[in-house]
């Protein structure tokens, strides 16, 4: 997501885990945040202002009653300039502070002064973490309307195993995304599907293809980070799970049938970005086959066509299909669109350059019933996924 516009208030305490925040702070700066940063005096031992000074260009604050700053009461100014607070590694000292209104230093008045949403990501010591007196703080922050990020578990500094760790970089990055992105999808339940089918062959082999489920997984992502409750039914794919999704893993072409089936009532807008296997073996033998020294072929069937059967159906739905051509792919596409009941497709050229399986780009083209034929320029995956949501709620309206 384009954080263009947008001012990231980074509030780092006193844990080992204050030196990944680099990452985070550089991370959002990538991608346009406008990145401030107070540090609380501990966290200055575990890594220095100036390196956040360096990656943001803003001063790094963390005394309270430094001269040398350019807002006329800092804290309040921060406050009011943030669009979102993420304090991590937020420790369990910080933690009881501000569950419990004391602000005694430059981040947690900053913090009591703030209105935008607040989150918090717990690091430290299992012991500490567990504690009742700790998670009644939790608990209490919740209360108050801060999101809390759940630790994660794992070897800890203090060698003990367990949980209390900060999540990677791109788990913040995805609640501070979810926190500043427009909910316009809020209440809108939608079903994407994604990446390949495998028809078994043998308990060894399978007919699938090359897709990798990118394109899938940025719909699922983009309208999760929007307000929409996600489900995401999904072949074999590489990809870490999306965050704020129901997940439905799932194999074969059947499979994904049967799955997108049984969501289909309670669904509002199904994109299926799946590459769904057109045909499977018709039959899948027991064991392994053994091979022999002549030619070998075998017979495939037809799988169900999952768009082309609940197209015909569809009651309230929006129904988002893709298409993938080599050659005529306007024609092609549209004769789909048609064919299968569709309110908009979503067409690509396998051949255009950056367009197409594992890349991280691609080159569409939306059709609509209307006779509509919209080409969009290169953008990333992560773009058109946000262009395909905008053009879905601008045709079925609110
Ligand atoms: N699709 C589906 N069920 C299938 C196969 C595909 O719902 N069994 C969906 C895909 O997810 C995609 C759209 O239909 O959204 C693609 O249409 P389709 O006619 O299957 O495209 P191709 O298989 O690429 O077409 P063709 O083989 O005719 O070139």
């Amino acid at each position: 997501m384009d954080l263009q516009g947008k001012c990231v208030l980074l509030g780092i305490t006193g844990g080992i885990a204050a030196y990944k925040m680099a990452g985070v702070a550089s991370a959002l700066k990538k991608r346009g945040a406008d990145v401030e940063v107070i540090m609380t005096r501990n966290a200055t031992q575990f890594i220095t202002p100036l390196t956040f000074e360096t990656l943001t260009g803003h001063k790094c604050m963390v005394d309270t009653f430094d001269r040398d700053f350019k807002f006329e009461v800092t804290h309040i100014e921060l406050a009011k300039k943030a669009d979102v607070i993420l304090v991590a590694p937020a420790t369990a000292n910080v933690i009881a502070k501000m569950a419990h209104g004391i602000a005694d230093d430059m981040l947690t008045t900053t913090v009591l002064a703030a209105k935008c949403p607040k989150l918090v990501s717990p690091a430290m010591n299992t012991g500490m973490l567990e504690n009742p007196i700790t998670q009644d703080n939790i608990r209490t922050l919740e209360h108050y309307g801060f999101t809390i990020i759940p630790s994660e578990s794992g070897v800890l500094a203090c060698h003990d195993v367990g949980k209390g760790r900060l999540p990677a970089d791109a788990v913040l990055l995805d609640y501070v995304e979810q926190a500043l992105a427009p909910k316009d999808l809020a209440g809108l339940r939608v079903t994407v599907t994604a990446g390949p089918t495998q028809e078994a062959i043998d308990p060894v082999r399978c007919l699938t293809n090359h897709s990798t489920g990118k394109m899938g997984y940025a719909v699922a992502h983009a309208a999760a980070l929007r307000g929409a409750s996600v489900t995401l039914i999904h072949g074999p794919t590489a990809l870490p799970p999306v965050r704020f999704a129901e997940d439905v893993p799932v194999t074969s072409a059947q499979e994904m049938y049967d799955a997108v089936t049984g969501h289909f009532e309670d669904t509002d807008i199904l994109v299926m970005a799946a590459a769904v296997a057109d045909y499977r073996p018709a039959s899948v033998a027991a064991d392994k086959v053994k091979k022999s020294d002549g030619e070998m072929s075998i017979p495939l069937v037809r799988t169900a066509d999952i768009l082309g059967t609940i197209g015909p159906r569809k009651t309230h739905q929006f129904l988002c299909g893709f298409s993938m051509e080599t050659r005529d792919m306007v024609a092609h596409s549209a004769e789909k669109l048609s064919r299968k009941n569709l309110d908009m497709i979503v067409a690509n050229n396998l051949k255009d350059p950056g367009a197409g399986f594992g890349v991280d780009t691609n080159l569409v083209t939306f059709l609509t019933p209307d006779g509509a034929v919209r080409q969009l320029p290169l953008m990333s995956k992560e773009a058109v996924a946000g262009a395909i949501l905008d053009e879905i709620l601008s045709r079925r309206g609110r």
